[in-house]
């Protein structure tokens, strides 16, 4: 997560808006295409992701907006339960073991986090 930046960013919410462990989706325009992202906070830091599985390439989440497991430790994905670190994105159980989320990079500046 980067803090600051002098390229061209994609409002994404508030930091204010985001309580910690919680997670926030959104489909954002990545070189001309659609895609679904999301984000996380946890204390000050905010990390994201395409919110797409390394496993079967489903959308992670249960609900709108819910992507963490019942302890909100790990990201787990509907489908078949993988969990990733939140910090990282890696599997660490579940069918994808040591696969990856694709991170997404974000800003954020003056209270507002935006999509690099
Ligand atoms: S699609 Fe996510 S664990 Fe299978």
């Amino acid at each position: 997560m980067k803090k600051d930046s002098a390229v061209t960013n994609q409002f994404l919410c508030k930091l204010s808006d985001l309580e910690d462990l919680s997670c926030k989706g959104f489909t954002v325009d990545v070189k001309q295409n659609s895609s679904r992202i999301f984000i996380i906070r946890k204390g000050d830091d905010v990390f994201g992701y395409l919110n797409v599985c390394p496993h079967a390439l489903a959308p992670l989440e249960w609900n709108p907006d819910d992507f963490l497991d019942e302890n909100k430790e790990h990201i787990i994905c509907s489908m078949h339960a993988a969990k990733f670190t939140i910090e990282e994105g890696v599997c660490i159980e579940g069918p994808c073991i040591g696969a990856s989320l694709t991170s997404v990079n974000l800003v954020i500046k003056d209270g507002v986090i935006y999509l690099s």
